[in-house]
């Protein structure tokens, strides 16, 4: 079983209240989920490897550490993933990005891939999946599903907040993923928001509505 992480650190949980405010308008919005974004980075890189290397100080020479140089690729799930890419490249600038597209097909209401633009070596990379919103969990699902089919091995799943509906899905059709999310809200409602949520992330990125 995949493990949720909530990351409760309070510049986190502050910045998320004014995400979820509807007064908050589109440009507070989008640098909020940036900076959000950025913080839970710098967490969810907590347990990368590091290795030993020697360099010269002005004073001695001395071993210290490096990133052990696992290379990392960030996936995006079009359009409201974007909003958190350039938040996490600021801690992670040599991370590769690939998109995914999917769409809801109207007869089955099942998320179908229109787009897929990927780096060539993912199944040598630690992808980070990008999702703000995990509501029904079924295009996070679909989405870590096609990244297996081509090859990835190594997965997280980012969102800002998630739907307990939508974690329950993730973990039982991808328990090797662990999730990290800022919030995990109560339920989805019958439009499939999640309650209380912030909206539709990708409309209030882009200001669309
Ligand atoms: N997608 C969103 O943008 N918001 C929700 O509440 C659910 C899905």
């Amino acid at each position: 079983m995949s493990r949720v992480y909530v990351f409760d650190h309070p510049l986190i949980q502050h910045k998320l209240t004014f995400i979820r405010d509807k007064n908050t308008g589109t440009k507070e919005f989008r640098e909020l989920v940036d900076e959000v974004a950025t913080l839970m980075a710098y967490e969810i890189t907590r347990d990368m490897p590091l290795q030993e290397t020697e360099i010269e100080t002005p004073v001695t020479t001395c071993k210290s550490k490096v990133l052990a140089g696992k290379k990392i690729g960030l996936i995006p799930i079009l359009r409201a993933g974007l909003g958190m890419v350039d938040g996490v490249l600021n801690l992670i600038p040599a991370a590769k990005v690939g998109h995914i597209g999917l769409y809801r097909d109207p007869e089955t209401l099942k998320p179908v891939e229109y787009y897929a633009k990927l780096p060539t070596d993912i199944e040598e990379r630690e992808l980070i999946v990008i999702d703000p919103m995990l509501a029904t969990g079924g295009s996070a699902s679909v989405a870590i599903t096609a990244l297996k089919k081509r090859g990835a091995k190594n997965m997280k799943l980012m969102c800002l907040i998630a739907a307990p509906e939508g974690i329950k899905v993730v973990q039982e059709d991808h328990p090797d993923v662990d999730i990290f999310v800022a919030a995990v809200d109560e339920q989805l409602n019958d439009h499939g928001y999640i309650v209380p949520g912030l909206g539709d992330a990708g409309d209030r990125l882009y200001g669309t509505k």
